[in-house]
């Protein structure tokens, strides 16, 4: 059972109260037993049974849960530096994306790389996903577009998913674009979607979300809707990437179709977000998606004010977002999403938890909860996001196994 000790502030990160609520402890200790945490407080009250057993000593560094990544797309084959180059020269990723290139040159890559191939690429960049301090991770298909090649994605995440000492969930993306065979066949495409695709997904259990890709470059509402229904009956909940390159009323559709997070939302309405506050959406920003293809960042503040549960995460991916650096993302909440480091920390752990349902496993350091956390070498979590360096992780505890 061991104790870690000499905490200079944990962060608890509860996910009752507001998003700047943290709950620091100064002068802090943490006990787990196993896997679960069965004590944090003050290290002055730790309780008799604890006192002697093997001490960790934090170095008076500061602790926070495990950092929780609630938006990438990790499997993909090849990389995209060369539409970098052409945004840094002015074109536009839409205009990137008509000529060929985007979300589409990655399916051709991804199609073309074997299950194998592609299960060893994630896995090399999940080891150092981990080592920067993100222990649990959603991971998206979307860069397939045909039963098969969904499928094979898929099927990597689920063998990550037995190797990753953290925690790894799946989502459903067959609805990220239209493949150049249904280019002229819309219709066609969602059929094989709804008949084909969703159930063999259900039917393997290879994932727990349905996301789409709302917007007028991709899938219209009307089309969302039919989706996101055929997959509630398989079982798979609810998730867009929405508002981001046109105001298209996704924010108003994922609380109507109960989604658990409507994600990017840099040109939300007014309405959008009234009717995410009613329906408990959580709103997911992605400011590194804003900083390479130099669209508008999101202004959290506005959400949080209007009573929405805010997350940041990396949407890492080869195009628009090729860093899975989940402590560049808060910076940039900070700096452009105007949140306090705070909310920024709240963001990136408990409600993180939230838009991807794993609020009662992880995300906050409490008794019950899942021994997740990270010893970070700074003072506090206004310095940490201040003086940005990358994780700086000193040691961390993932499922109990403290390193
Ligand atoms: O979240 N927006 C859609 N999908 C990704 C981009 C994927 C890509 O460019 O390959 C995103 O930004
Ligand atoms: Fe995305």
């Amino acid at each position: 059972m061991p104790v870690l000790k000499n905490i200079s502030t944990l962060y608890t990160c509860p996910f009752e109260g507001a998003q700047s609520d943290i709950g620091p402890v100064e002068g802090a200790a943490i006990a787990w037993s196993g896997k679960t945490i069965e004590w944090a407080g003050r290290e002055a009250d730790l309780p008799e049974t604890y006192q002697n057993e093997p001490a960790l000593d934090a170095g008076g560094n500061m602790v926070i849960p495990g950092l929780v990544d609630c938006h990438t797309h990790l499997c993909f084959g090849g990389w995209r530096p060369d539409e970098f180059e052409m945004r840094i020269q002015g074109r536009s990723y839409l205009e990137i994306a008509k000529a060929g290139g985007g979300i589409l040159s990655t399916v051709k890559h991804t199609r073309a790389a074997s299950e194998d191939q592609l299960f060893d690429k994630a896995s090399r960049l999940l080891d150092k996903i981990l080592q920067n301090g993100t222990t649990t991770i959603e991971c998206k298909s979307g860069y397939g577009l045909s039963t098969e090649d969904e499928l094979k994605q898929l099927r990597v995440y689920k063998r990550l998913a037995d190797k990753f000492p953290g925690t790894l969930v799946s989502t459903f993306l067959g609805a990220h674009t239209f493949p150049p065979e249904f280019k002229n066949n819309r219709a066609g495409y969602i059929d094989l979607i709804i008949n084909e695709m969703i159930p063999a997904v259900a039917q393997e259990k290879l994932a727990e979300f349905c996301d789409i890709f709302v917007e007028d470059s991709a899938f219209n509402p009307d089309e969302a809707r039919k989706i996101f229904e055929a997959g509630k009956k398989a079982g798979l909940h609810p998730k867009l990437h929405a508002d981001q390159l046109s105001s298209g009323g996704g924010a108003e559709l994922a609380a109507e179709v109960g989604a658990v997070s409507a994600d990017h939302l840099e040109r939300i309405s007014d309405e959008g977000i009234s009717k995410m506050a009613g329906h408990d959406v959580v709103g997911v920003t992605l400011p590194i998606a804003s900083l390479y293809t130099q669209q508008p960042y999101l202004n959290c503040r506005k959400l949080v004010n209007g009573g929405v549960k805010v997350a940041v995460a990396t949407d890492f991916n080869p195009g628009s977002a090729p860093s899975y650096d989940l402590p560049l993302a808060m910076m940039l909440t900070c700096n452009h999403g105007r949140l306090t480091p705070a909310e920024t920390l709240k963001a990136a752990t408990i409600y993180a938890a939230k838009a991807i349902n794993r609020h009662e496993t992880v995300g906050s350091i409490e008794p019950g909860k899942k021994a997740d956390f990270l010893v970070l070498d700074a003072p506090d979590v206004n310095f940490w996001l201040y003086h940005y360096k990358g994780a700086s992780v000193v040691n961390k505890s993932v499922a109990g196994i403290y390193s």
